[in-house]
């Protein structure tokens, strides 16, 4: 891992290591030496891997605006499943969903008490009162891009409205709480305890996740975890914040039929919000939402 001071640095800047990343560096292995989880060099991402999340986040925000447009009462989650297929055809990406570990579908889908991984279909058909996530995943040229929105569909009940709100709000705290060479587990509290403080309960099984190279990277990224642990945060990284808040129970089961659909216990709602953030020197990006 030891480079030479005047050799190029390992980040392709073609600078010289001692006036690119050798401070950097150091400055990780201090926080390693103090007995903190840091991050592998293959999680800093370089300039050219920024720009190409960049535009794969592009077609993934353009995918979730035009849902926003077309999502109505009546339709099916399979004409959601057509618009992200189409929508990024068009732009020249790939669905990450689809194929992903034998998922079936371009896109999840999850509605009410599901609480992730819903599968699209013809016979799921959205209707007043419901809430529902669309959490849509994108390739392009080799670059990741995942985020997700909350849907609520007509009248939408003051409770559920409420539950959809203070997820939203979870994501804003966590975004907030990024900030380099603090921890990842200080982030994750601090959602956790908006969660708490309203009167939910945070899904512990099912995470965020580091991004950009691949579909998920690591680290995982809990919202319930404890301040002061989990990875420390450094400029170039790349991860998802992604709170799965529910109106009851932490507790979840997994369809056994389809072995992807996620449900709370009690079968009360839950709501999630998803955004991938590049920390930055001051703070983080919002690279897709
Ligand atoms: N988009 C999800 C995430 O936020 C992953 C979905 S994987 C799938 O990480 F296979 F269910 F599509
Ligand atoms: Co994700």
């Amino acid at each position: 891992m030891k480079i030479g001071r005047n050799l190029p640095c390992w980040c392709g800047s073609g600078k010289k290591y001692k006036a690119c990343h050798m401070a950097f560096d150091e400055k990780i292995a201090r926080f390693q030496h103090a007995g903190h989880i840091v991050p592998d060099r293959k999680l800093i991402k370089t300039e050219k891997d920024i720009e190409g999340i960049k535009r794969s986040a592009v077609i993934n925000v353009a995918v979730l605006d035009e849902i926003g447009e077309k999502i109505k009462a009546g339709m099916s989650t399979q004409e959601i499943d057509d618009i992200v297929m189409n929508t990024t055809k068009k732009m020249g990406g790939i669905p990450a969903d689809l194929g992903y570990e034998g998922f079936p579908k371009s896109v999840c889908t999850s509605i009410n008490d599901e609480v992730c991984h819903g599968i699209p279909s013809k016979d799921i058909i959205l209707k007043d009162g419901d809430i529902v996530n669309v959490d849509c995943s994108t390739i392009l040229d080799g670059y990741f891009s995942d985020s997700s929105r909350m849907f609520m569909i007509g009248d939408v009940s003051p409770e559920k409205r409420r539950l959809v709100q203070v997820t939203k709000e979870c994501v804003e705290v966590g975004i907030s709480k990024v900030v380099p060479w603090t921890l990842l587990g200080d982030m994750g509290h601090a959602v956790h305890q908006h969660a708490l403080d309203n009167g939910y309960s945070v899904v512990r099984e099912i995470g965020g996740h580091g991004c950009g190279n691949a579909f998920h990277e690591d680290p995982f990224v809990s919202y319930v975890s404890k301040p002061g642990t989990e990875m420390l945060m450094v400029p170039g990284m790349v991860f998802t914040i992604e709170p799965m808040v529910n109106m009851g129970t932490d507790r979840i089961y997994c369809d056994e039929e389809n072995g992807w659909t996620i449900y709370t216990a009690d079968h009360l709602p839950s709501a999630q919000w998803e955004v991938e953030v590049l920390v930055t020197e001051t703070g983080c990006e919002i690279l897709s939402w």
